[in-house]
């Protein structure tokens, strides 16, 4: 299998496996505890229909949508993700290309293996840093402070991680960083020597966002134990509506669900919101980001740029999303297995895929525009 036998999420999703060893394959494709959530976030889309209309004139068909004051050629971008390097060793580099190439936002994650500034000076397309609230406040600002010096368009507050979700598959592997393999795992990274012999004959694996701050080398520091031990479980709403002021910019929530939330989250001078259950990786059993969907636009949809992510495997789901009165869908896993599979090229194949089911769809729903689509468009199975 080649990325030309690539046509979906679920070909690359097969190329990545057969690339990576088993225990990074399963950190990027697990949830947490029984990941009921992560299945029920892609079966939600099937939960409502969509009801096309015909005859409307669709040539030129328009995808662009601006959202937290950024243009963007199509409304679907990469939401920030762990780690990229281990995956490809071009990791975020090849994301921020591919990105830019589709007119679309990418982020880099605190736990991002390539500096903010280093994604900025390959990329024009609009960043946004992915930001965890440690326990720390002088690393807060300093990180802040960073991301303003780097150029970054968007800072992203991820709320849904203040402790380490329940993933399974790593605890049987011994995923961490550095590796704390388990001899099940072992045997699985054995089995992948191609990916050994990148990883070593490359730049050395990173954390640049957090060598300064924080020992990674010393003792194995999991993803899980870095979120228990160094992020803070008792930020409140007012240590946010202070960074909210001290950043003076775009400010997004990631991982807001509530309606409550998301009015606290205008209150406070957010820009946007992002519902999102983390991909089903922290609180199995929480609802999915499309079924609370309409309940917060309702909401907050006209003070607030509303945006999800979790489970988008189609340019149909993201339709269905943006029909509900979403401003943008992001996904992780949708070009994290590409860029496994591909680096770049693999982002780029399946950015472009993207973006021609979102065209093709658009035109076969009667809509040239994203303002075209709207709740008029949709059933709901049952209703
Ligand atoms: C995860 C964090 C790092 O889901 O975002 O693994």
């Amino acid at each position: 299998m080649r990325l030309k036998h690539c046509h979906n999420f679920h070909d690359f999703r097969r190329l990545a496996r057969r690339r990576l060893p088993g225990p990074i394959f399963d950190y990027i494709d697990g949830a947490a505890d029984d990941e009921v959530t992560k299945a029920r976030n892609t079966e939600a889309f099937d939960s409502v229909d969509l009801v096309p209309n015909v005859l409307r004139g669709v040539t030129d068909v328009d995808l662009s949508v601006t959202v937290m004051g950024q243009k963007l050629a199509m409304p679907f971008y990469c939401s920030p993700t762990a780690l990229q390097r281990l995956f490809h060793h071009d990791g975020e580099l090849a994301v921020a290309q591919a990105a830019a190439a589709y007119g679309t936002m990418f982020g880099v994650s605190s736990l991002g293996t390539v500096s903010l500034e280093a994604a900025r000076e390959v990329s024009t397309a609009p960043q946004v840093y992915q930001f965890y609230f440690h326990k720390d406040r002088g690393l807060n600002a300093a990180m802040m402070e960073r991301a303003k010096t780097a150029g970054v368009e968007v800072m992203m507050l991820t709320v849904d991680s203040i402790t380490g979700g329940n993933r399974e598959r790593d605890l049987r592997t011994g995923f961490s960083i550095p590796f704390r393999l388990t001899l099940a795992g072992m045997a699985q990274f054995a089995m992948k020597p191609m990916w050994g012999i990148n990883y070593v004959t490359h730049e050395k694996f990173r954390l640049p966002q957090l060598d300064d701050h924080v020992d990674m080398g010393g003792g194995a520091l999991s993803i899980g134990r870095y979120f228990t031990e160094m992020l803070d479980p008792g930020m409140t709403w007012d240590d946010v509506a202070r960074m909210v002021a001290d950043w003076g910019g775009q400010f997004c929530l990631k991982g807001i669900m509530s309606v409550e939330d998301a009015r606290r989250a205008v209150e406070i001078g957010c820009t946007g919101i992002i519902l999102s259950n983390h991909g089903g990786r922290q609180l199995d059993g929480s609802r999915s980001a499309f079924d609370q969907l309409a309940e917060i636009v309702d909401a907050v949809g006209d003070r607030i740029d509303v945006i999800m992510d979790g489970g988008v495997q189609r340019g149909s789901h993201v339709l269905k999303a943006l029909s509900l009165g979403a401003k943008a869908v992001g996904a992780g896993r949708y070009y994290l297995f590409p860029l496994a599979a591909a680096g770049q090229a693999g982002v780029e194949r399946a950015l472009g895929q993207m973006q021609a089911e979102l065209i093709r769809d658009m035109r076969l729903m009667g809509a040239s525009k994203v303002s075209d689509l709207s709740r008029d468009n949709l059933r709901f199975r049952g209703t």
